[in-house]
């Protein structure tokens, strides 16, 4: 019985002792590491040795270690580092006279932050999303407080992602012509705010096309089909039209060929037999001609179709590479499968074609020396008769003028 009484009592004794103590533990700890001291690169950084004016000498350690970078200690402890850099950065420490620890503290350097450097995306007309870089590395974890109007409106917040450096806003006013976004740094050693103003017309520039597809076309080997997507993140919508830029060109060329579409597929007519073609396309909002356009989709690399190469011969291929701008169908029946085709603009023969050229101007030079001799010929032929002709008349005037004379 005194047994049982007496444990319950133990414990109690015990549990208070535990409580009463805990916090007293938790004391002596926050004492001997008592958080953490930011000081600025470059500057003189003081270390107070406990909040208590302490009389005795004391002595600093740095990480267990009593070397020290640059410093002084004055009369009442205090510990000075001069001139610091990272080296100085660790786990301060003091202790009295006999070793016992007196106060600890962390210290981490850096600087407060600069003004940041903005750049905002828009990929379509309902999300913004602005990123930053640091102008000033401040070596500080920071906080950033991002908010957004248009002229005339009311800050809205621009939601922040920390670990990516970026704020997003949805369903921005775009009828507003000019935006600002204000962005606060916020770290240990300071705040700095930047603010940015932009129009989102100009901004506009959609992601590149999707599922973009190059195809040959069976019998056709000068036919080249191209197909792809909206962008996924451009909404498919009468209201949102975009621009497709196709453009194409024989591997090793350095001149593209450009089509211009609404519409996926196209068409391109004017491949070059037999080589192989690099295709990409990009977008852009067709309404705002102050929009950008979207980067190129990758590049895709894809021969026509050819015929099989057991009964491919030199000569069959020869026409095209004479003529190989000929624009013109194959056969007239063959249609594109929809898609319209706006405007096909040509930069720039393709270096092998100036080849087939030359060969065109020797055929049309040989033509004109063998009509010129043809003609030389003639010339001749007509000029001796005359010149006979001639002769025989003035024969005739002489005999006459002989019988004219008086014998
Ligand atoms: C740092 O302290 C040294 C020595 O006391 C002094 O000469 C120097 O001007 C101080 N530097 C700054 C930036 O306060
Ligand atoms: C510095 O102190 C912290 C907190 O007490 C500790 O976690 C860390 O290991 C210490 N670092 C060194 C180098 O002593
Ligand atoms: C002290 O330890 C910290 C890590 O807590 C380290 O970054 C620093 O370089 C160390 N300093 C020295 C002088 O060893
Ligand atoms: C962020 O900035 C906005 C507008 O200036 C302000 O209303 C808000 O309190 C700030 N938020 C924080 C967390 O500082
Ligand atoms: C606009 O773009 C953002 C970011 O890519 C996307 O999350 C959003 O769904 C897009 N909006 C529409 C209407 O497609």
């Amino acid at each position: 019985m005194p047994g049982l009484l007496s444990s319950p009592v133990c414990l109690t004794v015990i549990c208070f002792l535990s409580w009463s103590l805990r916090p007293s533990r938790a004391q002596i700890r926050t004492d001997e590491v008592s958080g953490v001291q930011y000081g600025r690169l470059e500057s003189n950084v003081t270390l107070a040795c406990g909040k208590s004016q302490i009389r005795i000498p004391v002595a600093w350690h740095l990480n267990h270690s009593s070397v020290l970078p640059w410093h002084k200690v004055t009369s009442d402890g205090t510990l000075v580092l001069l001139h610091v850099d990272h080296s100085a950065q660790g786990n301060y420490s003091c202790y009295d006279n006999r070793g016992l620890l007196l106060h600890s503290v962390k210290l981490r350097l850096g600087h407060p932050p600069g003004l940041l450097s903005i750049s905002c995306k828009v990929p379509n007309h309902t999300h913004v999303r602005c990123s930053w870089v640091d102008s000033v590395k401040t070596f500080l974890p920071a906080k950033y407080n991002a908010s957004f109007r248009g002229t005339g409106q009311e800050w809205r917040p621009c939601v922040v992602d920390v670990a990516r450096k970026h704020c997003d806003v949805d369903h921005p006013a775009f009828w507003q012509t000019i935006h600002i976004l204000r962005i606060s740094e916020t770290n240990a050693l300071g705040s700095e705010t930047t603010s940015v103003r932009f129009r989102l017309h100009d901004l506009l520039k959609p992601d590149p096309p999707e599922s973009v597809l190059v195809n040959e076309l069976e019998g056709y080997p000068k036919r080249l089909i191209v197909s792809w997507n909206f962008p996924s993140s451009w909404p498919l919508h009468d209201a949102f039209p975009l621009m497709f830029q196709i453009r194409y060109r024989p591997q090793g060329s350095i001149y593209w060929s450009e089509v211009y579409a609404e519409e996926s597929p196209v068409m391109i007519f004017d491949a070059l037999a037999g080589y192989p073609h690099e295709v990409q396309l990009r977008a852009r909002d067709e309404v705002n001609s102050d929009s950008q356009w979207s980067e190129w989709s990758p590049l895709l690399l894809v021969r026509p179709w050819e015929v099989s190469s057991t009964s491919e011969s030199p000569e069959l291929l020869l026409p095209d590479y004479i003529f190989p701008f000929n624009t013109k169908p194959e056969t007239s029946t063959a249609k594109p499968p929809g898609g319209i085709i706006i405007t096909v603009k040509l930069i720039k023969d393709h270096p092998e074609d100036e080849g087939n050229l030359g060969l065109a101007i020797l055929l049309v030079l040989f033509s004109v020396v063998i009509l010129t001799t043809i003609l030389s010929l003639i010339f001749v032929v007509w000029m001796r008769q005359r010149r006979r002709d001639h002769v025989t008349k003035q024969e005739l005037t002489s005999m006459v003028k002989m019988k004219s004379m008086p014998i």
